[in-house]
């Protein structure tokens, strides 16, 4: 088999066989296929596509190139959760205690925040203490001793993923739809859990700007899971505007409890309980979602979710007193608010500007080597429809000094809507697939 055969046969719009497709990941993970050719092919991908069990046999010589996991020791179905990336995004850490507490395993890696979305490792590690280096052993033990674990992604898992995305990055070939589906769906294969549901963000935020697009990956994505032997549901849910009300990790942190303690922002609360009672189902926890959700209500009413938490962050070296005691957490030195030039109704907080401001501040990288500052960060007073009168504050900034505080002010100021007449709020979740 010759490489430049296989690049020509994409460049012509044909599907290659899985033994091709094996040829290419293995030879490209083992150095005998060199950058070119391996980006030659991606953008023939990018341009042409792939067909179905293409993009299935691709996935699966992705997740089969390093180490896959075996939870076989964890009694029950494993489910895991995927998000597509976003602002504000803090699901993860609610969701965690709070199938726990109702008797579903966590088990999850998860990955560092980059350009305007966030990531989970960074926002559990600005709590004092948390670690996020478990071996597979260990978080296998945590799991069976509390039923939650949670650690960074090992360079192990998906390796052909990880070499090939570097090579999509400076190649503009990240964003094509197989590409993207093969690529996150192999580290969920890789993960072993025995279901997975999807978090597909739409909108300024997100990967996926449109809803057209979005259900075209979600599909991809559902399709992939589920020739793989494993009960894959997406939702939907709009990235038009952060989701909650805090950007930035220990703020992040402390929203998430408020969740926890029933009292989190109405949106995030939503998306939490939509995606933990389609985990609840997939793990025969509840017949339905309806159930699921009552079931996940009450253990947020009676603080069994909340004291899962406390043990999950006990258990990982962390601080637990900052569940009761947030103000444990980092700090930011310096808060300063933005408040309405006049009154009126707020019309646009576009995520991805927001995403972009407090990543400035110190709260993500622009690079993968930059260093976070776990305080610092944005925090919403105000909604898309809300009301806002003259000179009442619409978000506080987190910052490290005041002119990185200044200049995360001028930036948002620009970019921030109030208009004179009614504003409709969003609606948050856009669709199911399954
Ligand atoms: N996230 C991934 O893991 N891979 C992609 O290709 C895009 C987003």
């Amino acid at each position: 088999m010759r490489t430049v055969d296989l690049i020509d046969k994409k460049r012509r719009g044909l599907a290659l066989s899985d033994e091709e497709l094996a040829f290419l990941v293995t030879g490209y993970l083992a150095g005998e296929i060199p950058d070119y050719q391996m980006s030659a092919w991606l953008m023939a991908v990018a341009l042409h596509g792939m067909s179905d069990t293409e993009l299935s046999a691709f996935t699966a010589c992705l997740a089969q190139s390093g180490e896959t996991l075996d939870l076989s020791l964890i009694p029950g179905i494993k489910v895991d959760k995927h998000s597509t990336g976003g602002v504000g995004d803090k699901t993860t850490i609610v969701i965690a205690p709070l199938l726990a507490a109702i008797g579903v395993p966590m088990i999850k890696m998860s990955g560092r925040g980059l350009g305007h979305t966030g990531g989970t490792i960074d926002k559990l590690e600005s709590i004092p203490g948390f670690r996020t280096d478990l071996s597979i052993p260990e978080m296998v033990a945590q799991v069976q001793r509390i039923g939650v674990a949670l650690a960074g992604q090992t360079a192990e898992l998906a390796p052909a993923d990880k070499r090939i995305y570097a090579l999509r990055d400076v190649t503009a070939t990240v964003e094509s739809l197989p590409l993207i589906a093969s690529s996150v769906m192999s580290k969920k294969l890789a993960s072993g859990a025995d279901a997975i549901v999807l978090d597909v963000k739409v909108g300024d935020g997100a990967f996926m700007k449109t809803l057209a697009d979005a259900k075209r990956l979600a599909r991809a994505m559902v399709e992939i899971g589920n020739r793989a032997g494993r009960r894959t549901v997406a939702v939907l849910s709009s990235m038009e505007q952060p989701l909650g009300q805090a950007i930035g990790n220990a703020l992040e942190i402390a929203e998430a409890i408020r969740v926890l303690q029933g009292e989190g922002p109405q949106d995030l609360t939503a998306v939490c309980l939509a995606l933990a009672s389609e985990m609840a189902v997939l793990a025969g926890a509840a017949d339905h979602v309806k159930q699921a959700q009552e079931m996940l209500q009450a253990v947020i009413v009676d603080g069994r979710a909340l004291a899962k938490l406390r043990s999950w962050i006990a258990a990982q070296g962390g601080d637990a007193a900052v569940v009761d005691d947030p103000a444990r957490l980092p700090h930011a030195p310096v808060q300063r608010a933005w408040t309405a030039p006049c009154d009126g109704f707020v019309k646009e907080l576009p995520a991805l500007a927001f995403g972009s401001a407090a990543m400035r501040l110190g709260a993500g990288r622009a690079k993968k080597d930059d260093i976070i500052h776990p305080a610092v960060g944005i925090v919403l007073h105000k909604k898309i429809g809300d009301a806002v009168g003259a000179g009442e504050a619409v978000f506080t900034v987190h910052a490290v000094d005041q002119p990185s505080a200044q200049a995360c002010i001028d930036e948002l100021a620009q970019v921030i809507q109030i208009v004179e007449k009614p504003v409709d709020p969003l609606p948050l979740l856009l669709g199911r697939i399954q």
